[in-house]
């Protein structure tokens, strides 16, 4: 007999459900806490819900079905994923027929996944990350009466095409484009869990975005752990660069980013493609993680300052109008004050728009756990507060470098900072907040008028 497909699974799912829940249509709530990654993957198990036969809500309470799509990649994603498994026990004692699932990064690793299995009895079942096909199956046995389910991590990664997908943004979209990471830098579990690096057809990925742009889609965001090494693995011989091109090929009114690209792998190829296109914003997330050429060595980045630092000259002198980010680790395994000066000066040299920083977490598994680490948390702290300060000085000091000129913003909703304003966000990712002819889902020339460390203000200017 042929093996059932997940969609046929999905069926009896939702014939199963219908008889379970003759009042009501099922509700399930699927919370993810992680990257853009993660938030696609949620965006999958949404559309495999609803194939299920079930509806979608967006808190626990009156859910029939409960998702928590978990994170690993720092202690507190991972302790507040047990804090809301504990919170979730009063709605189980509320509601009995409710089932509960954790899926993502954190159940890929073995001791994670027993301890959720030992201290949570209220989880029916748990599956990775690579493998939201699974859901039905899992749902399937479980409503027929099985038991608890929690399957060991598969080394079995293949991608899967024509998921259906609930997105959750009305003119915003993530298309991943590659999945896993092949890197292994030291302090990160992510190659862990998310196994090696595969990346979609060009085919499938170009596709994507023509639909989603004939949809009316306004900003794609391109996905994966490191963009640069797509294609590696496919036989067609199509990288980064090239991809890039044969998207922005795709007529019509839309932006298109990217994230993350690692900086051993960035190269002019891919400045002359942003350079050279209609549609990819001259912004670019080059994560550096530290200006300091020894902890760069000892987190396996294999890159120096000085390469790293030159790489950002190229891009700038491809695209004089790019703006950059970065992501920061404080406090790495030894780090001590004349290492994190370094860091502090690299800042202060390229001048981002925006920093994206974090307390070094130990992570078991990685090679960075077992490294010495004399600093304490306060005085890790403490150097984040400086880190910090120094930003915020230079953010507002590029911010005023914008007033009286006039920039195009995707405006997305309302601001915060007085009544009646739009907000949106700038091709360098800038908050701006404006007043005047403004539609939320549209693109708006603003006038910059006045300029804050956390955004810009202006009005519209009808051209
Ligand atoms: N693949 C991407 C992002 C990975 S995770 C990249 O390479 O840039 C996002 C960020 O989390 C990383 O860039 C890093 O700054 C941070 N991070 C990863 N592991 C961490 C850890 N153990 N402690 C603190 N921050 C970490
Ligand atoms: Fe983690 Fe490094 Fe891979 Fe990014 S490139 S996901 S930081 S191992
Ligand atoms: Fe977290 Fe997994 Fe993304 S560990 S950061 S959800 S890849």
């Amino acid at each position: 007999m042929a093996e059932m497909t997940w969609q046929e699974a999905a069926q009896k799912v939702a014939a199963l459900a219908l008889a379970r829940y003759e009042h009501h249509t099922p509700k399930a709530f699927v919370h993810s806490y992680g990257c853009q990654q993660n938030v696609s993957d949620g965006e999958k198990l949404k559309g495999i819900c609803v194939a299920c036969g079930f509806g979608l809500t967006d808190s626990a309470e009156g859910a029939d079905l409960v998702i928590f799509n978990t994170c690993a990649v720092r202690e507190h994603a991972e302790d507040r994923v047990f804090g809301n498994l504990g919170a979730l026990t009063h709605e189980k004692r509320r509601n009995p027929g409710l089932m509960v699932a954790v899926c993502g990064c954190m159940t890929e690793q073995t001791h994670v996944a027993e301890k959720i299995k030992k201290s949570f009895p209220l989880v029916d079942f748990a599956f990775g990350s690579s493998t939201p096909q699974k859901l039905p199956f899992l749902l399937l046995e479980r409503m027929q009466g099985g038991k608890r389910q929690f399957p060991a991590p598969t080394e079995q990664r293949p991608i899967l095409e024509n998921i259906p997908v609930c997105r959750d943004h009305p003119f915003k979209a993530f298309v991943p484009i590659m999945y896993g990471c092949d890197n292994f830098c030291t302090y990160c579990i992510v190659p862990y869990v998310r196994g090696r690096e595969r990346s979609r057809q060009s085919a499938d990925v170009v596709q994507e975005v023509r639909s989603l742009v004939e949809a009316g889609y306004k900003e794609i965001t391109l996905l994966g752990q490191n963009v640069n090494s797509y294609g590696k693995h496919l036989e067609e011989g199509v990288d980064f660069p090239d991809l890039l091109r044969k998207i922005d090929a795709i007529d019509g009114d839309y932006r298109l980013r990217f994230m993350t690209s690692h900086p051993k792998d960035a190269n002019e190829r891919l400045f002359a493609a942003m350079a050279e296109s209609k549609h990819i914003c001259h912004t670019l997330h080059l994560p550096v993680q530290s200006g300091n050429n020894e902890i760069l060595k000892r987190m396996n980045r294999n890159y120096t300052r000085e390469h790293y630092l030159s790489l950002i000259r190229k891009a700038k002198e491809a695209m004089p109008d790019l703006t950059l980010s970065t992501d920061l680790i404080v406090g790495f395994p030894g780090e001590d004050e004349s290492a994190f000066a370094d860091t502090l000066s690299l800042v202060e040299e390229v001048r981002y728009a925006q920093l994206f920083t974090f307390i070094y977490s130990k992570r078991k598994g990685t090679r960075a756990a077992e490294m010495p680490d004399p600093f304490t948390h306060e005085e890790k702290a403490e150097r984040m507060a400086r880190l910090l300060k120094l930003q915020e000085k230079i953010g507002t000091e590029d911010n005023l470098k914008l007033v009286g000129k006039t920039i195009r913003v995707l405006c997305d909703g309302v601001g915060k900072s007085a009544d009646g304003l739009f907000a949106g966000r700038t091709e360098g990712n800038r908050v701006c907040e404006f007043s005047g002819d403004g539609k939320i889902g549209e693109f708006a020339d603003v006038q910059v008028e006045k300029a804050f460390n956390w955004a810009i203000t202006g009005r519209v200017i009808n051209k």
